[in-house]
């Protein structure tokens, strides 16, 4: 991996994401520092000092020496930069100026959409609001988690996932909003390890999706009553098909977990091998990946963004 460049963070206007290039397109590590740590950091370099920055969370250490920085990560491989590439770009970066904007959200409450008059049910959604784990979803980490995301397809196979978090992955796709709060969409986790096999085949050969968790998400209009064309129900109940998978794939990420969505299906041979008269939309396969990764790079927010005032 090769140093490559500073780039602004997505979400605030405060701190940076520091990219790294591996040989493939595809092939680099992100790290997103705060503000304060960017300051920190810059601080250093720019007096020509050594010394370290801390810092929170999963990033654990920056070792800034005199000839290399080393990013000592938690769970993750050290990265390292030439200290004198570090400083010309940070500084350079920092020369563009950049409003502070503090990002606010609210504390996160779970409304559960439908009425628990079952036991099991209930410990599904117990789950994702027990105290003991609070900390995992917490107002704070939010954003943390959106922005290390990463796809994997390659999940460690020997490592189970505990029952807890498989709980909580699926109780956070019951979270996600609905049109007409109908919940168009039903949900097949897959068990049956000859049913995984049979679906690696149906979505074109792709060996990960024989993961450890896999889930099928799949739209139901017909649970969708409103009064609009068929059309319109089945572009409803795709987007709530979408959206619970979403949530599930982020439920993942924060419980520590990777994933890989599978669209490129085939859907009537998915509907048969998993019984069903539903169109897939999706299948999320879930696991402990084998190496952590930071997160891919995306377009800059300015043109992603458009305007209309
Ligand atoms: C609608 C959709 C369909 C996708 N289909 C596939 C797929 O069939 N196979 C696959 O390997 N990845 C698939 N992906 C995963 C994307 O390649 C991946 O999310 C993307 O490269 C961004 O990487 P990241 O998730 O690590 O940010 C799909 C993602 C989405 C959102």
């Amino acid at each position: 991996m090769e140093f490559s460049k500073v780039e602004p963070a997505y979400i605030s206007k405060d701190g940076c994401r520091l990219v790294w290039k591996g040989v493939d397109e595809d092939d680099q590590d992100v790290i997103v520092i705060s503000g304060d740590e960017l300051e920190r950091l810059s601080e250093l370099l720019s007096k020509e000092s050594t010394g370290k920055v801390e810092l929170e969370d999963q990033f654990s250490m920056i070792w800034v020496n005199t000839d290399t920085v080393q990013f000592r990560l938690k769970e993750h491989k050290m990265l390292e930069v030439e200290t004198t590439v570090l400083r010309k770009k940070l500084l350079e970066y920092e020369k563009i100026p950049h409003e502070p904007k503090p990002i606010k959200i609210y504390p996160k409450e779970f409304f559960p959409s439908i009425i628990i008059d079952n036991e099991e049910e209930n410990t599904l959604l117990n789950s994702i609001l027990a105290d003991k784990n609070k900390n995992i979803i917490s107002e704070s980490d939010f954003f943390r988690i959106i922005a290390t995301r990463r796809s994997t397809r390659n999940f460690d196979m020997s490592r189970l996932v505990e029952q807890w978090k498989i709980d909580k992955i699926l109780a956070a796709a019951d979270t996600a909003p609905t049109a007409g709060n109908f919940q168009g969409f039903e949900v097949f986790y897959i068990k049956n390890k000859e049913i995984k096999k049979r679906l690696v085949e149906a979505a074109n050969n792709q060996p990960y999706v024989n993961a450890p968790i896999v889930l099928v998400f799949c739209m139901d209009p017909s649970r969708v009553k409103i009064n609009f064309p068929p059309e319109i129900l089945a572009k409803f109940s795709l987007q709530d098909a979408t959206l619970a998978a979403a949530y599930s794939q982020l439920a993942a990420s924060s419980l520590g977990l990777s994933s890989i969505w599978i669209g490129m299906l085939d859907e009537e041979k998915v509907r048969q091998i998993i019984n069903t008269t539903l169109r897939p939309s999706s299948i999320l396969c879930i696991g402990y990946p084998h190496q952590k990764r930071l997160p891919k790079s995306r377009r800059k927010l300015k043109d992603l963004i458009h305007v209309i005032e």
